[in-house]
């Protein structure tokens, strides 16, 4: 595997090693401490493309807490051994200089997307995801590019970019990989205790009630039961509990085609997110 952390290095190679051999790249943005959901996205990528670049950059203008930024897990020797064991090609892992070396303001009008849900608890969140995934798009040009459906919000987001930015790339929603208990995977996991682990398995346990007693006339009591399910486990405080229009993350009516529940909570110090598609 090929490790770039600057971007003339990055943007050499792809140019005169693989454009330039009419190869397609797929992206996979991660901010590291990788588990099998991101290899997961790795996978999928290597199945439409000839060469895929990962990148692991911890993006500090999408968080909004600094202690969270700090806390964040950060395991980059075994990350590449495991981009090594699934054969990917190339790993972009620059430094925080080298991402943002001018001071250039970012806005994009996302519009009401943008303060819902995760928006609402953490607030510039989007505008930072944005940001950082517009100047990885410009620097590889991907072909396509891989997120996981467990951040749902933010894939309908940057598909929202792409079109105001006219991007050309394809963006590849892949499925939440859970481990065997149902817990979805996610690099923050690594902070829960034991105990901490098995309150945390209500979320998904709540989603699933909601999608198997699903009855479109039945949403404002299913989302009330799902509250008081969560409510009710120790250590665990709601953020919210949703069920939405899936294009719109707007809450859901009898008429809503596409739906989606979403759940954020914290279980002790660490804050989850989860989700299902129902219809
Ligand atoms: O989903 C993530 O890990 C991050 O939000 C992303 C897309 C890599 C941008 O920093």
């Amino acid at each position: 595997m090929k490790i770039f952390t600057t971007t003339k290095a990055l943007r050499e190679y792809l140019l005169l090693q693989i454009r330039n051999l009419r190869q397609t790249i797929g992206l996979v943005p991660t901010m590291g401490a990788l588990h099998e959901g991101h290899l997961s996205l790795i996978r999928q990528a290597q199945l439409c493309n000839s060469v895929v670049v990962c990148s692991i950059f911890v993006n500090p203008t999408q968080f909004n807490d600094p202690k969270d930024l700090e806390k964040y897990p950060r395991t980059l020797e075994a990350d590449i051994k495991m981009l090594e064991q699934v054969n990917c090609n190339v790993l972009f892992n620059p430094d925080v200089n080298e991402i943002y070396d001018t001071h250039e303001q970012w806005h994009l009008p996302i519009g009401k997307l943008e303060n819902l849900l995760e928006g609402k608890f953490r607030p510039g969140h989007y505008q930072g995801v944005t940001q950082i995934v517009f100047i990885l798009f410009k620097l590889v040009e991907p072909d396509s590019a891989f997120f996981g459906q467990k951040d749902y919000q933010q894939f309908l987001i940057i598909s929202k970019m792409v079109k105001l930015k006219r991007i050309p790339v394809k963006l590849v929603m892949c499925p939440i990989k859970r481990d065997p208990d149902g817990l979805a995977m996610s690099s923050r996991n690594i902070h829960l205790s034991p105990g901490e682990r098995r309150h945390a398995l209500v979320l998904s346990r709540a989603l699933n009630w909601v999608k198997n007693n699903f009855e479109p006339s039945h949403i404002s009591r299913l989302k009330k039961e799902a509250e008081l399910m969560i409510g009710h486990e120790p250590g665990v405080e709601l953020g919210y509990f949703e069920i939405a229009n899936g294009d719109t993350l707007t809450p859901a009516d009898a008429g809503t085609q596409k739906i989606v529940a979403l759940v954020a909570a914290r279980v002790g110090k660490t804050r989850l997110i989860d989700n299902v598609v129902i219809s």
